[in-house]
């Protein structure tokens, strides 16, 4: 059997593989956002769990052709575990097509390219990664613990051993102060990266966060569904990606959006034009639909 320890946390685009929990919590847990992992203290599971797990679906659930590696940044473990993990999956799963995992910025910091490198042959050939914003006064009040550069050169790391990178922008994250800074800061960096994916979240305050407190002091400055849009305006105007899948489709998002840049680039900005100039007309997602 799988037992799977507190709350789980995938991607989207993971809804159908198995999710396997090489890593329990966050090594770092302290963006002051995120509420995922704050209940768990960091640790590596034992291979043994982990084999006797993959075993179990190996015998109990339908061909896997995905997999991905919890919790919030398993790219943190060591090396050599990873590597035996994948070539465990690898062996068992015959249709395995892809292992993937978060990779916070600590943990690109402390891979190298060439564990990298050698995890990718094995299999990990996507990281999720939370660039949230480009903006370097923005990343410090998230408590990111990377400035915008240090984000470029990690996120760059992965791209030099091969992984594809599939990577988050936070809208709102700056305020309204902010708001068009961090928007046209985020677009330097991802251009800067060029990742295959790019999604857009909406920062949404949680209980028992910094955010949360903030929030409950009165101290945070939401953007409302049109400023979200003129943010997302902004973001989407100062993309040059050669070759990049974008999406707001995750929960969080007041507006669904979704397109291959730079090929959608003018639509999605039409789009977005026209629900600044008539936004009584626009589909923004009720506030009850949205979720984390
Ligand atoms: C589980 S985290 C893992 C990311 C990875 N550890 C990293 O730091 O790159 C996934 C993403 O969820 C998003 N997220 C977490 N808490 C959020 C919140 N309160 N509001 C909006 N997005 C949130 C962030 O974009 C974050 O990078
Ligand atoms: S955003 Fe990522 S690095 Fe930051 S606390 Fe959450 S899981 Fe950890």
């Amino acid at each position: 059997m799988i037992a799977y320890e507190g709350t789980l946390f995938r991607p989207p685009s993971e809804a159908n593989s198995l999710i396997l929990q090489a890593t329990i919590g966050c090594s770092y847990n302290q963006c002051t956002f995120c509420a995922m992992y704050r209940d768990k203290r960091f640790r590596v599971r034992p291979m043994a769990e982990l084999l006797a797990e993959i075993e179990w679906a190996s015998q109990n659930l339908g061909p896997v052709h995905k997999v991905f590696l919890a919790d919030g940044d398993a790219l943190v473990a060591k090396s050599r575990f990873l590597g035996e993990l994948c070539d465990a999956l690898r062996a068992t799963f015959p249709d395995l097509r892809r292992i993937s995992c978060y990779a916070s910025p600590q943990a690109l910091a402390i891979r190298s390219v060439d564990e990298m490198s050698l995890l990718r042959e094995k299999g990990l050939t996507q990281y999720y990664l939370g660039i949230e914003s480009g903006h370097d006064q923005v990343l410090l009040d998230l408590d990111k613990g990377v400035d915008a550069e240090e984000m470029i050169r990690v996120a760059n790391k992965a791209h030099d051993a091969g992984v594809a990178l599939s990577t988050m922008i936070l809208l709102g994250a700056g305020g309204r102060e902010l708001s068009q800074k961090h928007a046209v800061e985020s677009a330097r960096v991802v251009n800067a990266i060029q990742p295959k994916f790019l999604s857009t979240l909406v920062m949404t305050p949680v209980e028992g966060t910094p955010l949360g407190d903030q929030e409950a002091r009165g101290e945070v400055d939401e953007l409302n569904p049109v400023e979200l849009a003129a943010e997302l305006r902004e973001l989407i105007g100062g993309l040059e990606c050669e070759a990049t899948i974008f999406r707001s489709n995750h929960a969080s998002n007041t507006l669904t959006l979704a397109g291959v840049l730079p090929k959608d680039k003018r639509e999605l900005l039409r789009v977005l034009d026209e629900t600044l100039a008539h936004p009584s007309r626009a589909r923004f997602v009720p506030r009850w639909q949205r979720g984390l």
